[in-house]
This record gives C-alpha cells, sequence and structure tokens, in this order.
C-alpha cells in the first residue's frame, strides 16, 4: 500500500487546549470512536502546562457542552487519549512527542493551530523524525495572501509530499456542498443549459444574521473577503462551474478545479463593494477606525469557453437579516414573450427559470419554473420544483478528519489551487478605500445592489417552508 492510501495509525492533535478542538475536533473525535473509525492511540499537544486529566476533562466538558456526550464513547476516547505537553518552539517537545508515538508508524498531525506557529511546528516535525510516513491537517486560514500561501506551501512541501498535506476548508465536507458535485454530474440534464448560452447569471450570497461572535482580535485581521470568501466561496463557484471530472478520485477531482481557479479574471476594485457593519468598531478586540470589511459584494468572470460573459455575484456579510448560504443560477429568459396576458407590453419578460441550491443551514436543490394560474386567462404564475429539501445533519469536520485519517483527499483543498484562489482576490484585499457602512439587519450597503442592477437584484434567501421531501 503507498502512503496515501495507507490509513493512520495515530491522531496527534496540536493545540488540543484550545477553541478549535473543543468547538469543533472534540465532537468529531467522539463520533468517530463511535462509528469504530478510530481505534488509535490520540495524543494532544499543547503548550497549556495541563496533565492528561485536565485534557481528558475539558473533552468531557466540551461534548457536555455540545450536548453530545456518550458515555461509551467518550471513554473509549479518554482510554487511547495521551497528552504531550511543551513550547512549540523548543526541540524537546518533539522529542517526547516521538517518545509518545513508540511503534507508531504512520501519524496523523493536526495542526489545529494560529498558522503563524504552522511551520514551526512542521520543521520540528521534520527534525525529530516524526514527518515519517505521516500526513498532515493544516486549518484555514491557509495564509494571508498570495505571497504567505506559497510560503506556507514550501514550509510544508520541505517536510510533506502534497499527497500528505491535508488542507481543511469545512464547506467542502458539507452535504449540501458534496450534493452540488453529485447533481452536476450524476444528470445528463443539466450538462446543456449549464453554460453561457442558458445561464444568464450566477448568484452565491453567504449570509449570517449573526456577528463576529467575540472573535474580534481573530476577525480584524481578517474581514470577509479572506475569512469566507477566497476559501468557501471560491471552492463553491469551483464546483459551480468546473468541467466534469474524469472520475470521482481526488486527483481527477483536484484536477478539473484548478483549470476551473485558473481561469478566474482577478477581481477588479471597481466590481467589489465592502461594508462594515454598525457598531463592529465598538466589538472587543476590534482596532479603533478598523477599514476591515465585514461584508463584501463582488462580481467574478471566468474565462472559459463554458463560462465567457456570465458574470458570477458573490455576496458574504456579518449582521445579515438570515442565516443562510444560497446559490442561485438564473437562466435566460424565453426569446418570445408568447402570452400577451401573462406579459403586457413594456414589463420585463417574466420567467422565473433558475436552479437554486440552499447549503446551509438546509439542504435544498429546486428549480424555479412558470406554469398557468387555474382560469381563463392564459396567465402564469413562479413554482418550484423541488428535487432535494432535508435538514442538514451536518458534522463536516467528522467526515473531514475521517477521510484524512484513511488519506482521502478529495475533500480538501490543494496547493496550487488555494494559490489560484489568492491571485483572484490579490487585487482587492486591504483596499485602502474606505468600507461603507451598514444598518445590521440590513442587506448591506447600498452599493451592492448597484452591482447586480443589470440582472434584477439579488436574489435575497429567504427561510425555508418546514415541509421536507
Ligand atoms: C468560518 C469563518 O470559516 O466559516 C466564520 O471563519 C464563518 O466566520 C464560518 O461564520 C461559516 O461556516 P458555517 O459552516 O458555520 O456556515
Amino acid at each position: 500500500m503507498s502512503r496515501s492510501t495507507a490509513p493512520s495509525d495515530a491522531l496527534v492533535l496540536f493545540g488540543a487546549t484550545g477553541d478549535l478542538a473543543y468547538k469543533k475536533i472534540f465532537p468529531a473525535l467522539q463520533a468517530l470512536v463511535r462509528a469504530g473509525e478510530l481505534n488509535m492511540p490520540v495524543i494532544g499537544v499543547a503548550r497549556a502546562g495541563w496533565t492528561l486529566d485536565q485534557l481528558r476533562e475539558r473533552i468531557r466538558d466540551s461534548l457536555e457542552h455540545a450536548g453530545q456526550i456518550d458515555e461509551t464513547a467518550f471513554s473509549k476516547l479518554a482510554a487511547q487519549l495521551r497528552y504531550v505537553d511543551g513550547d512549540y518552539q523548543d526541540p524537546q517537545t518533539f522529542k517526547r512527542l516521538k517518545q509518545a508515538l513508540g511503534d507508531v508508524s504512520r501519524p496523523l498531525h493536526y495542526l489545529a493551530i494560529p498558522p503563524s506557529l504552522f511551520a514551526v511546528v512542521v520543521q520540528s516535525l521534520g527534525s525529530s523524525g516524526c514527518a515519517s510516513n505521516a500526513r498532515v491537517v493544516v486549518e484555514k486560514p491557509f495564509g494571508r495572501d498570495l505571497t504567505s500561501a506559497r510560503a506556507l506551501n514550501k514550509a510544508l512541501h520541505a517536510v510533506f509530499a502534497e499527497d500528505a498535506v491535508f488542507r481543511i476548508d469545512h464547506y467542502l465536507g458539507k452535504e449540501a456542498v458534496r450534493n452540488l458535485l453529485f447533481f452536476r454530474f450524476a444528470n445528463a440534464f443539466l450538462e446543456p443549459v449549464w453554460n453561457r448560452d442558458h445561464v444568464d447569471n450566477i448568484q452565491i450570497t453567504l449570509a449570517e444574521h449573526f456577528g463576529i461572535q467575540g472573535r474580534g482580535s481573530f476577525y480584524d485581521g481578517v474581514g470577509a473577503i479572506r475569512d469566507v470568501i477566497q476559501n468557501h466561496m471560491l471552492e463553491v463557484v469551483a464546483l459551480l462551474a468546473m468541467d466534469a471530472p474524469v472520475g470521482d478520485d481526488a486527483e481527477a477531482i483536484h484536477a478539473e478545479k484548478l483549470r476551473l481557479f485558473r481561469a478566474m479574471r482577478p477581481l477588479q476594485p471597481g466590481n467589489v463593494v465592502r461594508g462594515q457593519f454598525r457598531g463592529y468598531g465598538d466589538e472587543e478586540g476590534v482596532a479603533k477606525g478598523s477599514n476591515v470589511e465585514t461584508f463584501a459584494a463582488l462580481k467574478l468572470e471566468i474565462d472559459t469557453w463554458r463560462w465567457a460573459g456570465v458574470p458570477f455575484y458573490l455576496r458574504a456579510g456579518k449582521r445579515l437579516p438570515i442565516t443562510a448560504t444560497q446559490v442561485m443560477v438564473d437562466l435566460k429568459s424565453p426569446p418570445l414573450a408568447i402570452f400577451k396576458q401573462d406579459q403586457p407590453e413594456g414589463m420585463q419578460l417574466a420567467h422565473g427559470n433558475y436552479f437554486r441550491f440552499r447549503l446551509s443551514p438546509e439542504v435544498v436543490i429546486a428549480t424555479g419554473a412558470r406554469v398557468k394560474r387555474a382560469g381563463e386567462a392564459m396567465r402564469g404564475e413562479d413554482v418550484e420544483l423541488i428535487a432535494r429539501h432535508q435538514q442538514a445533519s451536518d458534522a463536516p469536520y467528522e467526515r473531514l478528519l475521517g477521510d484524512a485519517l484513511s488519506g482521502d483527499a478529495t475533500l480538501f483543498t490543494h496547493a496550487e489551487a488555494v494559490e489560484e484562489a489568492w491571485r483572484v482576490v490579490g487585487p482587492v484585499l486591504d483596499l485602502p478605500q474606505p468600507v461603507e457602512s451598514y444598518a445590521p439587519g440590513s442587506w448591506g450597503p447600498d452599493d451592492a445592489g448597484k452591482l447586480v442592477s443589470g440582472v434584477g437584484g439579488w436574489h435575497d434567501p429567504k427561510p425555508e417552508r418546514s415541509t421536507p421531501c
């Protein structure tokens, strides 16, 4: 078995006492134990001066807090747990880790630590011998621009081969995002219309009703473009717009996605509207007079035969009216208005033809059509045909961690694709123009509407009807 497919035989968690581990990773670990997919040592590493018992208590607390404690699975996990305490700058920490690994031969190192520490940890994993036959999982943010992402890739590749590096973008582990890929390429009816001849424009909205949730000091160094557009949203664009992969393996999917990323034009400052919700400046950890955007709306262009001339409009923001992520693929109008009663002269042709993908919090795949209203008049109304509507019972971290342990890189991002995504957003990072302010609970600054005035405005995601089918 090659290194890329042999399952890992230990999980090493750097940042074991941190926030990410507490909120996302511990529940995923318990779920993997319950599913019988984590029968191996789990070694927490941190520089907190803790004991193994303290780490066990922290895990229990995390699971209780999430309302997910399962005593049997937790006891099993607690028994598999080990702990190495030490500074990441200190080679002794890695010596102790090597000892703790014992006869483990293919560890998976999960770096749930600030990006500023990635390089030093990776280097020490290499020099201590902990990296041989190992894999490494790195969390986003992967760099803060093209230069830093390249430097990070270089540091990783000095110790790990690319097929041993698993960059997490948790959006890729979401059920709805996986269904986007599936729906596109498991059906033949989509392909003839999925191009510039039939698609008028594509809109993606990642709206969050909540604000920055006490993450001021992190968020203020990042902003919406770095936080969710460079990664989650461009990944969704890639899945929507890529050509059919030659198979469902990681290599085939990465290859097609990369071709698509390469065809994305760098964003133009004139095609980007940035906003900041009123009150952001008073949040803890936010710099006085901060120019960081909590909202961004933009137009993206893709230079492929399939998409030339089709605008992709992306919008993301905090403190918007709803929490929902949605894709709308607007199809072109019929060429003629046949039904005069339906389309009084001078009025824009109503057509209502679209594909809608709700990615979060529900999973919805639907298509819009126009049908005749009952009665004498040949008048129409918009209806929606629903192919899938379910509440997402999503566990992206469990899925991604399980995949990384078994060496399946399909749902992870690739070095070149991440760099391409930074190339695309590069020209609009840290713009000197002031951000426009918007009222919390609104759809962002008015100028965002101007971006889409030529296509009839934004499709604002609405609460889903509750009847799943
Ligand atoms: C994270 C961002 O990557 O994604 C957050 O840092 C954002 O700011 C989150 O809220 C959105 O993902 P999800 O899965 O919570 O919708």
